[in-house]
C-alpha cells in the first residue's frame, strides 16, 4: 500500500500474510536486513522489542538455528517499547517472555539489555529509562523498533484517552491504564518516531476492525494510538495476517503477499 498522508500522518506500508507464521518469517527477514544495514555504518545495532503475545513466535523464529545465525547478536543492543509494572519473572513481564523466548538462546551480552524496570515505583522506572535513552541516542532514537497492536488500536502501553499519549518531552513515560486498573511503562510516541524503522505485526481477527478504523476510517489517535506512530514515509512497515486484515481465513495465496 503506498504511503499516504492522513490527517498529516503517514500511513504505514502494508503487508498481507496468510498466517501467523507467515508474518513471523517475514518479520525475521526485516530484521535481518535491517541488522546489516545498521551494521555496516555502526557497531551496534539498536533493536526495539514489543511486548504481549504476538512477537513470540518471532523471537522463538529469531532464535531457532533457521535465523540465529543471521544476525551479529554480541552487537546487538535490545531496548522494550514498553513493561508491565511486575518484576521481570512475572508471566506478564515482557521481558520475561523476551527472555525465555529469545534472549536466553543467544550470545547476546548481558550489558547489552536494556531493561525496564517494572518492578520498581512506574515513575521512577520510566524517568530512567527515559535518562538511559538520552544518555544512549541524545536526540537519535532506535534503529529498529517491534510494535503489536491491541483490539483498541493501542499500541505499546499506549492506550486509548491516557495520559501518556499528550507527552511530547520525556522518551519513556509510566501510564496508567484504566481500562486494565494498572500502571505501564512505554516508549512516548516522539521517541518511538525517532526510530529509524517501525514494524508492526498485528494478526488475528480480533484485530481487523481496529486495523480497518486506523487504516480506512476517519478516527483519531486518541482513541487509536497507533495512529500516533509516523517515523516518515516509508518507515513504517505493518505485517497483518490474512485474519487481520479482515480477509478471513478462506483467503487465497494470491491475494496475500
Ligand atoms: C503489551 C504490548 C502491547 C501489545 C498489544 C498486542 O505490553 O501488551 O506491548 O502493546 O503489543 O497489546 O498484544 P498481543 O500481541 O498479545 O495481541
Amino acid at each position: 500500500m503506498p504511503v499516504s498522508k492522513l490527517h498529516g500522518m503517514s500511513v504505514p506500508n502494508i503487508e498481507v500474510h496468510p498466517t501467523p507464521d507467515a508474518v513471523a518469517a517475514a518479520a525475521a527477514e526485516r530484521i535481518v536486513e535491517r541488522s546489516r544495514e545498521a551494521l555496516a555504518e555502526k557497531e551496534t545495532f539498536a533493536l526495539g522489542l514489543a511486548g504481549g503475545s504476538t512477537p513470540e513466535a518471532l523471537y522463538e523464529l529469531l532464535a531457532s538455528p533457521a535465523y540465529n545465525w543471521r544476525i551479529d547478536w554480541p552487537r546487538v543492543e535490545i531496548f522494550f517499547g514498553d513493561e508491565r509494572c511486575v518484576p521481570p519473572d512475572h508471566l506478564q513481564s515482557n521481558y520475561g517472555m523476551a527472555k525465555r523466548a529469545l534472549l536466553d538462546h543467544l550470545p547476546i551480552p548481558g550489558d547489552n539489555v536494556y531493561r525496564m524496570k517494572g518492578e520498581l515505583d512506574p515513575e521512577q522506572a520510566a524517568m530512567q529509562y527515559g535518562r538511559m535513552l538520552k544518555d544512549k541516542f541524545g536526540d537519535g532514537g532506535l534503529d529498529l523498533l517491534l510494535v503489536g497492536m491491541g483490539d483498541d488500536g493501542h499500541t505499546l502501553s499506549l492506550f486509548p484517552q491516557t495520559r501518556a499519549l499528550d507527552e511530547t518531552e520525556h522518551r519513556c513515560a509510566a501510564n496508567f491504564v484504566p481500562k486494565l486498573d494498572a500502571w505501564r511503562i512505554t516508549l512516548t510516541a516522539p521517541f518511538a518516531n525517532r526510530s529509524g524503522r517501525v514494524l508492526g505485526l498485528v494478526t488475528g481477527a480480533s484485530k481487523a476492525a481496529a486495523v480497518a478504523e486506523v487504516l480506512e476510517g476517519d478516527v483519531d489517535e486518541c482513541d487509536y494510538p497507533i495512529k500516533l506512530i509516523d517515523p516518515g514515509p516509508d518507515r513504517f512497515i505493518m505485517l497483518l495476517d490474512a485474519a487481520a486484515a479482515g480477509m478471513g481465513t478462506e483467503s487465497s495465496e494470491e491475494e496475500v503477499v
